[in-house]
């Protein structure tokens, strides 16, 4: 039982005013005074203000700090990718015979084995004594870099450890392109340059001239991607129809990263 009227109890507070803890006090049930009522509604002393100020500071840094921690850890999760299966699979010859593109996809995510697979084709390195790739590079400048954009994120491929490192979390499918589909497959590769690693001066205010040997480049690593597919039954197109400003926005790029084009990767329609 309360030895007295009133009861003093600290609580945690939300209001206009921020969060903070506030002094009330209560009655108990034998005493109901209009004094009593009355000190229901007072706040804190004068004195205990300044401690008060700087507990919602306190508090609201806690609270900062625990947000973006958690936003961290979200965003940070690479995948860790089965080994590449670098055997097997179609002759050159009969892939070539059926290679083509193709837009009708379902939206089944393809098994990790098969997306480590697909990547290794595109750009994994085939050679690690000389740590060189499935694809020739202009000079040896190996200046692209290979981006990967699933359902659960924005990815980038590291060759070396066969991993996807994530970029961020946020389904950007629909920014890769102005087609239909590309939100409906399940993976859009995006092909992109570092002009600094490709040796361009002055790379953040190059022209697209800069991008010209790294366009081919690109195109050896899409027709891996094509010639893979065929031989795995997946449908595959290379997309140059892609709004390339919104898209380095959404991959949040550095202004020497540029663009070159995007291609899309998913079971055919039936
Ligand atoms: C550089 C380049 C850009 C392309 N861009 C697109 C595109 O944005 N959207 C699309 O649906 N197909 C695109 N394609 C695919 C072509 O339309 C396709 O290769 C062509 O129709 C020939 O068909 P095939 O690949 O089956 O031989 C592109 C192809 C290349 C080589």
């Amino acid at each position: 039982m309360a030895p007295s009227s009133l009861r003093a109890t600290w609580l945690l507070t939300a209001g206009m005013e921020g969060i903070g803890y506030r002094k009330i006090t209560g009655c108990s049930s034998s005493a109901r005074s209009a004094a009593c009522r009355a000190s229901k509604t007072n706040k804190e002393k004068p004195e205990e203000g300044s401690m008060l100020r700087v507990s919602k500071v306190l508090m609201f840094a806690a609270i900062a700090l625990l947000v973006s921690g958690v936003v961290i850890a979200q965003e940070l999760k690479p995948i860790t990718l089965p080994a590449p299966q670098t055997h097997g699979g179609k002759p050159v010859m009969d892939a070539l015979a059926l290679r083509a593109t193709s837009r009708d996809f379902v939206s089944t995510d393809l098994p990790m084995q098969t997306l480590s697979n697909l990547l290794w084709a595109a750009w994994g390195i085939n050679r690690p004594d000389q740590g060189k790739h499935t694809a020739p590079s202009s000079n040896n400048k190996q200046e692209m870099s290979l981006y990967v954009a699933l359902e659960s994120g924005l990815y980038l491929y590291v060759p070396e450890s066969q991993l996807l490192k994530q970029i961020h979390n946020r389904d950007i499918r629909k920014a890769t392109g102005k087609q239909d589909f590309v939100e409906i497959a399940p993976v859009n590769l995006i092909y992109v340059s570092d002009l600094i690693k490709a040796g361009v001066s002055n790379p953040d205010k190059a022209g697209p001239e800069a991008l010209n040997t790294s366009a081919i480049n690109t195109g050896f690593m899409a027709q891996n991607v094509y010639l893979w597919c065929a031989s795995e039954k997946l449908a595959c197109v290379v997309r140059g129809w892609v709004d390339i400003p919104e898209l380095s926005k959404a991959m949040e790029l550095a202004p020497h990263q540029r663009i070159i084009i995007a291609q899309t990767v998913g079971y055919p329609k039936k």
